[in-house]
């Protein structure tokens, strides 16, 4: 890989380019998300590559409010599209994002077939602002493909296993660590279990 994919040239090509809309592959994992998240209800979430906001959306159902964002201007847009009438505020950013001075402190941070798509610092930098950001007693859900996408800087599995024991370093705890037909989901949740 020689630099991040143009992601907002996907977008313009094609509004779905992953058919998260579409395929019961992407219809599946989404409630598999929604299966392994441990409360019932959420004061915020922030979901920093919401992508077109399928997910956002459907996570949205559980949350007071959702920050979310995407480094495609054509995703943010398609995103606050899907999830329109929803407390869902969307915006255009790339990860890293700057360390809080908002006070917005999410209790539930959605990192979704995003890790393996940042380079190694980008990858570093976004574990400290989740670190940083998070709630006191926040949790973090990650799923991505359990492959090799041929545009991503490492697997699924390779990002998966850097953020949870990122996390983990940092005095937080995984909670669940499931793996399905083609995608790996972790939760983990800040502090000891
Ligand atoms: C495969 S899509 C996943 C979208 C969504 N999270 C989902 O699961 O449906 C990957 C998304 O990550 C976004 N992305 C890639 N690098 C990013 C970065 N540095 N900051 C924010 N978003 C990024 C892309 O624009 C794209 O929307």
């Amino acid at each position: 890989m020689s630099g991040p994919p143009d992601f907002d040239a996907y977008y313009r090509a094609d509004p779905d380019p992953w058919d998260v809309g579409g395929s019961f592959f992407e219809q599946r994992k989404r409630a598999v998300v929604l299966a392994s998240l441990r409360q019932a209800r959420y004061t915020s979430a922030w979901d920093p590559a919401c992508g077109t906001g399928h997910l956002t959306a459907d996570v949205a159902a559980r949350c007071d409010r959702v920050l979310a964002s995407d480094a495609s201007p054509t995703a943010a847009r398609l995103a606050a599209e899907h999830c329109a009438g929803l407390p869902v505020e969307v915006g255009h950013r790339a990860l890293p994002l700057p360390p809080a001075d908002d006070g917005f402190a999410p209790a539930l941070v959605v990192l979704s077939e995003v890790f393996y798509y940042l380079a190694d610092e980008v990858r570093a930098a976004t574990v400290a602002v989740v670190d940083q950001r998070a709630a006191p007693d926040a949790e973090v859900v990650a799923v991505h493909w359990d492959g090799a996408p041929s545009d991503a800087w490492l697997s699924g599995r390779g990002g998966q296993t850097e953020l949870v024991t990122q996390l983990v370093a940092r005095g937080w705890t995984r909670r669940v660590h499931h793996e399905d037909d083609g995608f790996l989901l972790d939760v983990v949740t800040r502090g000891a279990a």
